[in-house]
């Protein structure tokens, strides 16, 4: 048995490690950068700043499987290829950014036009952003305020904000999403640890299944036909594997230890 103690400075520095690899990119984000990406395949080709999408903002009002799902978004910043066309056809970010869904009685800006007016620029660079708005991380703030605290990621518990119905997150969009085949969830399961002393990991299936449904992990990032199929170590999930896809980018971060390994061993 590899002794708790000598693990894990190990993989505190392999964390560190994998933060510097990553560069300016990766260092630590402010609360209200957490989950922001920055997309940038066509915009600055086209004389345009690139385009930042934060997840705060949307994923208060919807599930992560509506976007990763039915709307085709893929789970690594930049893999969708979205073009300025496919925005104005109505897909992509031109699903909901048509200007004619409403959305808490306004109607969503739209996304991408060919032409524009000088004032209608300011519609496009609430997308296409070069520069941190102060207005922006006010808005954060005070939403924030609102939510249940947490010490690392956005500052923000969603799992307690989702229960205590301070925000709820839809996950169909009428002539969008296709009807729900409704897939037994199975249960909740403990993933043990392999090194004394670190407590094991309790991984809520039916959690998951509300945020992400059954499609955003199975097949590609856990085969899940069988449990202890998928072999994972915690340098993986560092480096951006299976939980980490989604832990330390938009989920909390992976340097909040005990929030994933909550079970208490047996002496
Ligand atoms: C709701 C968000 C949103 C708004 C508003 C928006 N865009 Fe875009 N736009 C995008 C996204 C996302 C991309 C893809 C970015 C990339 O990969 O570089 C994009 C790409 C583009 C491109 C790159 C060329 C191409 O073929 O894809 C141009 C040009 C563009 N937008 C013009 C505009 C103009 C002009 C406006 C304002 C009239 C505007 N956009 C408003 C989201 C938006
Ligand atoms: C409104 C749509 C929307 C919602 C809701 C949404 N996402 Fe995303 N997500 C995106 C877009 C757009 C991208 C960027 C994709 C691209 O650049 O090709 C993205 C990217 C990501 C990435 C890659 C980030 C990176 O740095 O590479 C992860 C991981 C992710 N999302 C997870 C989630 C999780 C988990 C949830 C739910 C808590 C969620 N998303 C909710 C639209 C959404
Ligand atoms: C499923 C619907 C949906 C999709 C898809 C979506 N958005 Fe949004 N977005 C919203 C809603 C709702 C709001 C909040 C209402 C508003 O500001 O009009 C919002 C707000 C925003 C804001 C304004 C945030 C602020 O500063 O107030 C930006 C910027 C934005 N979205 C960018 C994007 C980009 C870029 C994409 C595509 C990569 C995208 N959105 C895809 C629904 C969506
Ligand atoms: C956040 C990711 C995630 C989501 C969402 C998810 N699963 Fe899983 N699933 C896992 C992981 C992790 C395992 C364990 C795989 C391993 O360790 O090899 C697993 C294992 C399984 C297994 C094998 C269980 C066993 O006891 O051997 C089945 C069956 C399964 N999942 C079905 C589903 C179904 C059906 C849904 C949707 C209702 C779903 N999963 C949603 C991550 C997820
Ligand atoms: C597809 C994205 C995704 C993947 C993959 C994923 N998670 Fe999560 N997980 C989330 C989201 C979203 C939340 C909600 C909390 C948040 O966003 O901070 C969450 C919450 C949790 C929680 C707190 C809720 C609870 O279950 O008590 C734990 C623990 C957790 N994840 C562990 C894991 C583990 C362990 C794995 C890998 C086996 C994993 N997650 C893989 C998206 C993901
Ligand atoms: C998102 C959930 C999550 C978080 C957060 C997390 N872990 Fe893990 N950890 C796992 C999973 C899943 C495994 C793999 C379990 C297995 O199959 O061996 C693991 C395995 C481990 C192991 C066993 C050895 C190994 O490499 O597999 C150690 C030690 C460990 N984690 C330490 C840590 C430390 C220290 C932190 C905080 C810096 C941390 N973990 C944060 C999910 C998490």
């Amino acid at each position: 048995m590899i002794k708790m103690f000598f693990v894990v400075p190990i993989l505190l520095a392999a964390a560190g490690i994998a933060w510097a690899q990553g560069g300016m990119k990766k260092k630590k984000p402010l609360p209200c950068e957490f989950g922001s990406v920055t997309i940038n395949n066509y915009s600055r080709q086209a004389g345009m700043p690139p385009v930042v999408f934060d997840h705060w903002v949307h994923r208060q009002y919807y599930t992560c499987r509506l976007c990763h799902v039915d709307l085709g978004f893929g789970m690594t910043v930049g893999s969708t290829k979205v073009r300025a066309v496919d925005n104005m056809k109505g897909y992509f970010c031109g699903t909901c950014h048509n200007g004619k869904m409403v959305h808490g009685g306004k109607r969503i800006f739209e996304s991408c036009t060919k032409e524009y007016t000088r004032e209608e620029y300011n519609r496009c660079v609430k997308c296409h952003t070069l520069e941190r708005s102060a207005v922006k991380e006010n808005e954060f703030y005070r939403f924030s305020k609102k939510m249940p605290n947490e010490r690392l990621g956005n500052g923000i518990n969603w799992e307690i904000a989702e229960e205590k119905g301070l925000i709820k997150p839809v996950d169909y969009l009428e002539g969008v999403s296709s009807k729900k085949t409704n897939l037994k969830v199975t249960s909740d399961f403990a993933i043990k640890t392999k090194v004394e002393g670190m407590p094991d990991i309790i991984f809520s299936h039916k959690k998951h299944t509300v945020w992400n449904g059954c499609g955003l992990c199975h097949p590609e990032i856990f085969i899940g036909v069988k449990k202890g199929t998928t072999k994972y170590s915690m340098v993986e999930l560092f480096e951006g594997k299976y939980c980490g896809v989604c832990h330390d980018k938009v989920a909390f971060p992976q340097t909040d230890c005990q929030r994933c390994h909550t079970k208490q061993t047996q002496e």
